[in-house]
């Protein structure tokens, strides 16, 4: 795919760089002195943010915005800084800031790309474990560079799903999901991190994920790189003000996506 006048190679290798670098500096944090983190709460005592989160999305904006300065932002904690071209990087400093200020590995770094409507780059990187993964569109997906696929499950029986939840939305939109899955024999799991379950997803070691609602930054990078793979994902950026409101997220290999969406209730398009 052609997009006229943009080099999406030159900033994929760029951004690449960057989150891993972005990664370090969460690391210092991870590792330190939790009372260096200056937690304060936002709409609930789990929504949190310390100054790691701050201080890694402004890394990460000034070292893309250094190299193209006329790509603009979106990022949870410093929001929306419009361009003077169609590239917007929608960013999540720290996914999974629970664990993240509570000594517990499963917290992520996510850094997408969109052009216009479509996400073209996806970087989720897991500082604990060392693992980049990276999607460019047209591309395939990858982790610490060697190509991953999504699950073939055929049933939810066949693997664990990933799932997702926040005080957004009422337990009501979540609970008869999870009955379901266990009325199938199916399991599932909650890391604590959006970003970091869909990049598990597309690797295969999650037939997918689903939360009913989910903002751009934390599940745009999984978009790239759950198509990438070879998995399903609903129109998210169909929806409508997607990047104000968000919306639910729903990603799956290819063999269950159908099952999965008839039983959340999500529109299917193969
Ligand atoms: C949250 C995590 C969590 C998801 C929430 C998100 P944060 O992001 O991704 O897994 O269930 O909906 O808000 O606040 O840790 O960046
Ligand atoms: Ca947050
Ligand atoms: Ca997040
Ligand atoms: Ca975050």
């Amino acid at each position: 795919k052609a997009f006229s006048g943009i080099d999406i190679e030159a900033r994929f290798e760029h951004a690449r760089d960057v989150i891993r670098e972005a990664g370090k500096r969460a690391m210092e944090y991870y590792e330190g002195d939790a009372a260096d983190l200056a937690i304060e709460t936002k709409t609930n005592a789990l929504d949190m943010v310390s100054i790691a989160d701050k201080n890694v999305e402004a890394i990460i904006r000034d070292r893309i915005g250094d190299a193209f300065p006329e790509d603009g932002f979106l990022g949870e904690e410093m929001g929306i800084e419009k361009g003077d071209n169609d590239c917007l990087w929608v960013i999540d400093p720290i996914d999974g800031t629970a664990c993240f200020v509570n000594q517990m590995p499963t917290w992520c770094i996510s850094v997408a790309l969109m052009i216009g409507k479509e996400a073209v780059i996806g970087l989720i990187y897991h500082p604990c474990n060392d693992e980049l993964f990276s999607a460019v569109i047209g591309d395939g997906a990858r982790v610490n560079g060697e190509p991953v696929k999504a699950s073939n499950a055929k049933r939810v029986s066949d693997g664990v799903m990933g799932i997702g939840m926040s005080h957004r939305l009422p337990s009501s939109s979540i609970v008869p999901v999870i009955g379901q899955l266990l009325d199938e024999e199916g399991m599932f799991i909650r890391n604590g991190s959006c970003a970091l379950m869909m990049a598990y997803a597309s690797a295969g070691r999650l037939i997918g994920y689903y939360e009913p609602h989910i903002n751009p930054w934390d599940c745009m990078a999984g978009i790239v790189l759950m198509r990438e793979a070879g998995g399903w994902c609903n129109d998210f950026l169909d929806l409508p003000n997607v990047l104000e409101d968000g919306g639910p997220i729903l990603a799956a290999g290819p063999n269950v996506a159908k099952h999965l969406a008839d039983m959340i209730g999500i529109s299917y398009r193969g």
